[in-house]
């Protein structure tokens, strides 16, 4: 499935001029989010997002392009196949979007995406994304530190863990019409990893906002872990004091365990994780601890066993 995905010379040039013209623009604006007419890769309006550029975190490797990211994704509201969330992205229904903080929080927190935008200092993070089926994108995110939310929510000293739901719209999500999974899609994090500054919501990539299949309108970014641990589409964000249960751990709890950091030394049961395949490369490359973020997380696990908490 994988090999058949070419790198696509002539449009990764133009991806990239877009984007190096589109951050002038930004740069010049960086007021209000405004509509611009481009080649139609993003499947909605393409909506720009302000945003200053990270230096702490972001790699310098090349950026997968456009095409790449928006065509081969995993949302399994949208389907199985790794095309059908392009497929089907419009079913995907965002407007009037809430995203609700809760649980063990002095101060609960209904918000919609404006006031995000508004109220959280967006940044682009080019992150490394390893999914578990051991193929990695390089994404140039736009979003802002989880730590953020969570701060203003005012967690009590009980919250040990932060719990993520997706949206449940049985209606009209096709692939919620079938068993695949527990349906709402869930995931979770100890408190400590959802404060570290590398675990983002992102609300937008390449300088605009979502499109649909990567996650539209909220979703979180947590680098080190593999991709499943991003959830999409994210309607609520609760504080908790015992280990959420998770998606993919509650499908097959033996392949996916509730931590899944990038780990080259743990396998999968049916597969090795030690190389990748980045997405528009024919050779595979090696899988780093962490996925190359040891210097940011490695502190969180010192104590672990991580081939018993994987
Ligand atoms: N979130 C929801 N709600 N549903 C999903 O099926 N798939 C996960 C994760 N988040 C998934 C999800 C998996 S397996 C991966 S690898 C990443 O999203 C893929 O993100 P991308 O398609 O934007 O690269």
């Amino acid at each position: 499935m994988i090999r058949k995905y070419n790198l696509d010379k002539e449009n990764k040039v133009t991806d990239q001029r877009l984007f190096t013209r589109r951050r002038e623009i930004i740069a010049g604006i960086l007021s209000a989010p405004f509509v611009l007419n481009s080649p139609n890769l993003f499947a909605k309006e393409e909506k720009y997002l302000p945003f200053k550029k990270d230096m702490e975190f972001s790699t310098n490797e090349q950026t997968n392009t456009i095409k790449q990211i928006t065509s081969y994704n995993n949302f399994y509201e949208l389907g199985s196949g790794k095309r059908d969330p392009m497929i089907n992205a419009d079913k995907l229904i965002t407007e009037n979007w809430k995203l609700i903080v809760d649980g063990l929080v002095e101060n609960p927190l209904t918000l919609d995406v404006e006031d995000l935008i508004k109220n959280y200092a967006l940044e682009e993070r080019i992150y490394r994304l390893r999914c578990v089926e051991a193929w990695s994108m390089v994404i140039p995110w736009i979003g802002f530190e989880l730590n953020q939310l969570i701060k203003k929510s005012r967690p009590l000293s009980s919250a040990k863990y932060v719990a993520f739901e997706s949206i449940l719209d049985k209606d009209n999500l096709p692939g919620q019409r079938r068993n695949t999974l527990n349906w709402p899609y869930r995931e979770g994090l100890r408190l400590d990893e959802a404060m570290n500054p590398l675990t983002i919501i992102s609300l937008g990539l390449y300088g605009r906002v979502l499109p649909n299949q990567n996650g539209s309108p909220i979703r979180l970014v947590v680098p080190w872990k593999y991709g499943f641990k991003s959830i999409k589409s994210i309607v609520k964000i609760s504080l908790v004091s015992e280990e959420p249960r998770t998606s993919w751990n509650e499908q097959s709890p033996s392949e996916y365990g509730f931590y899944s950091n990038v780990n080259p030394n743990v396998s999968h049961p049916r597969w090795s994780q030690k190389r990748e395949r980045r997405i528009g490369e024919f050779r595979k490359r090696d899988t780093e601890m962490f996925n190359g973020y040891a210097k940011f997380v490695s502190y969180m696990y010192s104590n672990m066993d991580l081939k018993k908490f994987f």
